[in-house]
């Protein structure tokens, strides 16, 4: 890593060099417990997405490849769900759950998804769960992958609502920051989880790169965890994962500490209640 990709990365960027080394690691390591998190926010983009059968769809941000393994099943043997994604340990498990998959055909392509040479017009439809907020020029992103689409075809995608509305999301950090050597990056900086939160931003970035009919509403789920599965995606993944990772071992220790017995106050019958506040946004090409 050059010191420049260092720096980003204890500031928090999550950078396709990130999802290409500890970000798509960890990632690979936690997916299953991500997966079963998540998997309410899926369902409903891809409920939402289905083109019906026979369709070809794009899922942009595709990690692993649990939305793209769904919409492949409901688009049958005479359809196909494409899945991109710029990390290529994720992408290798992507491919491995799909060979396991014996219904609908899922394919997978490693690249950036704001400067790919889609061919145009190849899609019915785009989704993404959490995948569209990394982009260092969504304006451009968001065109690039209008020209994929159909015209008239549909894009619809999940992404976090702020921090305010995602309040757990944020106790790790607090509970760990005085301890740190450096403080944590504001949550709302530049590309990543938080980038898509303000709603009028969305609507912007899709407006200037042609999108039409953009409907926003929130999508909430519930999403309890465990306090062990709460340290994990708190301490592994995450603003706060990446900035430990750069910390000596007490320190590592006294986060930990610190956050479980933060947690722990979080706790109700016997479960960290997190929640996740999403948006699902739509829109036509
Ligand atoms: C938060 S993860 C979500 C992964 C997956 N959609 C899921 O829900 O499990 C974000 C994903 O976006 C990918 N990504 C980030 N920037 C990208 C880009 N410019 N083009 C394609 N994929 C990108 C990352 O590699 C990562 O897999």
């Amino acid at each position: 890593m050059t010191t420049e990709n260092t720096t980003q990365a204890a500031r928090g960027a999550m950078t396709a060099e990130f999802w290409n080394t500890e970000g798509g690691e960890v990632w690979v390591r936690q997916q299953d417990l991500l997966d079963r998190l998540n998997a309410p926010i899926g369902e409903a983009v891809v409920a939402r997405a289905d083109p019906g059968p026979g369709r070809r769809a794009l899922d942009v941000g595709c990690g692993a490849g649990a939305t793209t393994l769904d919409m492949a099943r409901r688009l049958g043997a005479d359809g196909a769900c494409v899945g991109v994604d710029v990390s290529a340990p994720l992408l290798d498990l992507a491919r491995e759950r799909a060979r396991d998959q014996t219904t609908g055909r899922a394919e997978f392509v490693q690249a950036d998804a704001q400067d790919h040479a889609f061919e145009a017009g190849a899609f019915d439809v785009i989704l993404s769960r959490f995948g569209v907020m990394f982009f260092t020029d969504p304006d451009a992103a968001f065109a690039n992958l209008r020209r994929a689409l159909r015209p008239g075809g549909a894009l619809v995608f999940a992404c976090w609502r702020s921090p305010a509305d995602n309040p757990l999301s944020q106790v790790p950090l607090e509970a760990a920051a005085p301890l740190l050597s450096q403080p944590p990056p504001p949550p709302r900086e530049g590309p990543g989880r938080f980038a898509f939160a303000d709603p009028d931003h969305v609507r912007g970035i899709l407006d200037r790169s042609g999108w039409r009919d953009i409907e926003i509403a929130p999508l909430d789920a519930p999403m309890p965890a465990s306090l062990d599965e709460m340290m994990t995606l708190s301490l592994e993944l995450g603003p706060l994962g990446q900035i430990l990772r750069r910390e000596d071992e007490a320190t590592r220790a006294r986060v930990t500490d610190a956050v479980a017995a933060r947690l722990r106050e979080e706790m109700r019958d016997g479960v960290v209640p997190l929640k996740a506040a999403c948006w699902l946004v739509t829109a036509r090409g």
